[in-house]
């Protein structure tokens, strides 16, 4: 037997290399006046089971789609505004990301937005029921370009198997990265998973384009887009 234990073992199935950078929660004043004045509006707790159906009630939205990693929320909250009728729940770990969003989607007036506080992998894991989701958007998720740090990779196959479950059959996946290596990589793990059918398409008109995926355009950084519906 082993001398020492391994991470699994020692913490039991549910260890996972965190897929975001700990950045520290210092926010703008702005910021954090927009969460203490309209975080209760926009919060979805993370404590029992979410219903995405329950979410939106005054709304009764066509679809609900959660997107993974929000950011500052400058895709996220145009979106939402081009989008009356849809419900969407962005999850995000970093607060003062949160804190932007808010007040993006005040001053868009946007009434069709959740937000959860928390990792991805929890929200879905302990919160959510199988095929319950219509749509998920992950865009530019973290690179992780160092070979040592692939593995912190949000698209790898058990994680796209969750995905996976959580998807109502017919439901969708739009992915966006700037990052070459990573677009292979999701390409070749989306294949491999025999419940996704889908691949790489011309950037969808809807995708608002952000000063984030500008700056990587300028950087010379090819983006590719992908769309992925569940069997
Ligand atoms: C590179 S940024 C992209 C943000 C935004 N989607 C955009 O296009 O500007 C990736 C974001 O995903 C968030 N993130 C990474 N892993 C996450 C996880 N497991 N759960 C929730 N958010 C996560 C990070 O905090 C970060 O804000």
């Amino acid at each position: 037997m082993a001398l020492f234990a391994t991470m699994e073992q020692v913490t039991g199935q549910e260890f996972r290399l965190r897929s975001f950078r700990l950045r520290g929660d210092r926010m703008t004043k702005a910021q954090s006046e927009a969460l203490s004045a309209h975080w209760n509006r926009f919060e979805i707790p993370l404590q029992g089971i979410i219903n995405p159906k329950e979410l939106f009630p005054s709304l009764n939205p066509k679809e609900v789609v959660f997107e993974i990693g929000s950011g500052m929320g400058e895709a996220t909250s145009q979106i939402a505004a081009n989008n009356p009728d849809t419900g969407y729940v962005a999850v995000e770990v970093h607060r003062p990301g949160i804190g932007a969003l808010i007040i993006r989607a005040e001053n868009l007036g946007v009434r069709n937005l959740k937000i959860i506080n928390g990792d991805i992998f929890e929200v879905l894991t302990k919160h959510v029921n199988d095929h319950s989701i219509d749509a998920f958007h992950i865009f530019f998720p973290d690179p992780w370009p160092k070979r040592k740090q692939h593995k912190r990779r949000l698209l790898q196959p058990s994680f796209i198997q969750i995905l996976a479950s959580k998807l109502k059959s017919g439901g969708r996946i739009n992915i966006a990265t700037d990052w070459y290596p990573y677009a292979q990589e999701i390409e070749k793990n989306f294949s491999a998973n025999s419940e996704f059918r889908g691949g790489v398409i011309p950037r969808p008109i809807w995708r608002p384009l952000t000063k984030f995926e500008s700056k990587g355009i300028t950087k010379e950084h090819v983006v590719t887009d992908f769309q992925y519906v569940r069997n």
